[in-house]
């Protein structure tokens, strides 16, 4: 990829913990820490990291730290951009510990249209819902609200379902 891309409009995203296709390993850790070296000599333009807490797009472990990304932070010298299970706060705390360089948000990006400017005014963040996922169909994906005060406010559910 980066023979046909400059290096820097390149990212990869790699998922210790997955098992999806059978593509587990026995140590994990040990391997994508040694991938994550592996990928410092292309210079790319990012390594995005998805935590272990994840299974899928399913939180498997509450309130557990970026342990993947700590990992991979002390041997990979580019960007790294964390994702899982995030919220708004947790995301700033990993930032200001230096775990990442920056946060993803898969969920509630689906949620919330307008997830940036909610987060930047600390405004409450609309809950998604799992059943519409994977469904092929607009519903659920195109189809919540940006934020209206006139409903939401006073709202601080930040609930999953
Ligand atoms: C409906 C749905 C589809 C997804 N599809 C993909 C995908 O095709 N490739 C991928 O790497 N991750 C995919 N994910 C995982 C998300 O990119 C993300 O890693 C996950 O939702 C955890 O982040 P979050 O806690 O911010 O939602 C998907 C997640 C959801 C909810």
């Amino acid at each position: 990829m980066v023979s046909a891309w400059a290096n820097d409009r390149v990212g990869v995203r790699i998922t210790p913990s997955g098992t999806f296709n059978a593509m587990a390993d026995s140590d994990p850790e040990a391997l994508h820490a040694h991938v994550a070296e592996g990928l410092n000599r292309f210079g790319l333009a990012y390594l995005h990291i998805i935590e272990p807490r994840m299974s899928g797009y399913l939180l498997i472990k509450e309130d557990q730290p970026p342990l993947a990304t700590r990992r991979a932070r002390q041997v990979f010298k580019g960007n790294i951009i964390a994702n899982g299970g995030f919220e708004p706060d947790s995301a700033a705390a990993a930032i200001e510990q230096g775990d990442a360089d920056a946060i993803s948000f898969g969920r509630y990006f689906v949620s919330n249209p307008d997830l940036p400017r909610r987060i930047r005014e600390g405004l409450s963040l609309a809950a998604y819902d799992r059943d519409t996922f994977y469904t092929f169909e607009a519903k659920g994906y195109i189809d919540y609200p940006f934020y209206n005060s006139a409903v939401d406010a006073g709202d601080l559910v930040t609930a999953r379902v």
